[in-house]
């Protein structure tokens, strides 16, 4: 389990703020504006019929460039679905660079706060997706700087009422968060915890929502933590002063611990047929935030979020899944 972290608690901030359950007004018509902090990537994705063997030479049978990147991928369905939302991070110098931007912007994605690393090359992944299994094998390569604190210092608060971060560079973003909680006391803070990486624990507290990949949990709490991930998630209660907590849960679904109650698995709601898992947690993260902007209550909004990864599992990109969504009345 990771280690208590040695530092302030920020107990006034969430006393002070109404509990995320009471916050429902104005149901579906509700907008937020969004910031999301973390990175943008350029993803060659090649699908083939079975996933290939070590050393192994195969044809693809279909290949599609986009903009990637799970903060990305997460703002990209929260603009998609009607929030006014704003990307802060880093891009290179290079065509790699023109073509997310190009993507985000499409999105309606502003994109004013990036910052050009000029020496840098834009980070990509080289995707495998298997059609045998929908299974997506990412080799991820990076060069660029993260986004600093002081540039996220630039970034005025007042006009957003949810800033989401994905869980990295952590003295950078451990600055970020003590910024948001000092100034714009106001705004929801979502995280996301995909990779355990060092001082992680110091980005728990303040939090609203505390967004958890499989991964994350397995990597921590070793492989018995399948045999009970909501015995892992409670003991993060301890840790992260966060009022609800999402541990998704791949194919079976995502596990909700709200503060003060007891864990409990929302069942996937799995497509017919599973093409294209790539970004399904990118966009069980959006689902939920989406739903509490709203002012849906962490159980519902979780629901929602669980179908619309669902959705997305069923079909290839995440182009068109939220008029889907709203077609099928998500
Ligand atoms: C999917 C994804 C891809 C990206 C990779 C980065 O969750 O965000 O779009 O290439 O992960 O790790």
């Amino acid at each position: 389990m990771i280690k208590v972290p040695k530092r302030a608690t920020w107990g006034m901030r969430l006393n002070q703020l109404p509990p995320i359950e009471q916050a429902s007004s104005s149901g579906n018509e509700s907008r937020g504006r969004i910031l999301g902090v973390g990175v943008a990537t350029l993803d060659l994705i090649n699908t083939v019929d079975v996933y290939p063997a070590e050393d192994a030479e195969v044809r693809a049978t279909g290949q599609r460039q986009t903009c990637g990147g799970n903060c990305a991928n997460t703002l990209t369905l929260l603009a998609d679905l009607g929030h006014a939302c704003t990307w802060a991070g880093t891009l290179a110098n290079d065509p790699g660079a023109a073509l997310i931007h190009a993507d985000l912007r499409a999105h309606g994605i502003d994109c004013t706060h990036a910052i050009r690393c000029p020496g840098g090359t834009s980070p990509s992944s080289c995707i495998t997706l298997s059609q045998a299994t929908g299974s997506r094998t990412i080799v991820h390569y990076r060069d660029l700087p993260d986004l600093s604190a002081a540039a996220f210092a630039r970034i005025p608060l007042g006009r957003f009422d949810w800033v989401h971060f994905e869980g990295r560079n952590p003295d950078e973003t451990r600055r970020m968060l003590e910024r948001c909680r000092r100034e714009a006391p106001q705004i929801s803070i979502s995280l996301e915890l995909e990779k355990l990486r060092p001082r992680i624990e110091t980005l728990l507290r303040g939090l609203d929502l505390l967004l958890i990949a499989r991964a994350f949990a397995l990597e921590d709490g070793g492989p018995g933590t399948a045999a009970d991930p909501g015995a892992w998630l409670t003991g993060l209660l301890s840790i992260t002063d966060a009022r609800v907590l999402v541990l998704g849960w791949g194919a079976q679904g995502a596990w909700l611990l709200k503060r003060g109650s007891v864990p409990r698995l929302v069942p996937a709601r799995p497509p017919e047929r599973v093409v294209d898992t790539l970004g399904a947690g990118d966009t069980l993260n959006a689902g939920m935030i989406d739903g509490l902007v709203r002012g849906l209550g962490p159980a519902e909004a979780l629901g929602q979020a669980v179908a619309l990864a669902g959705l997305k599992c069923g079909r290839a990109g995440l182009d068109g899944l939220a008029a889907a969504a709203r077609a099928q009345g998500l």
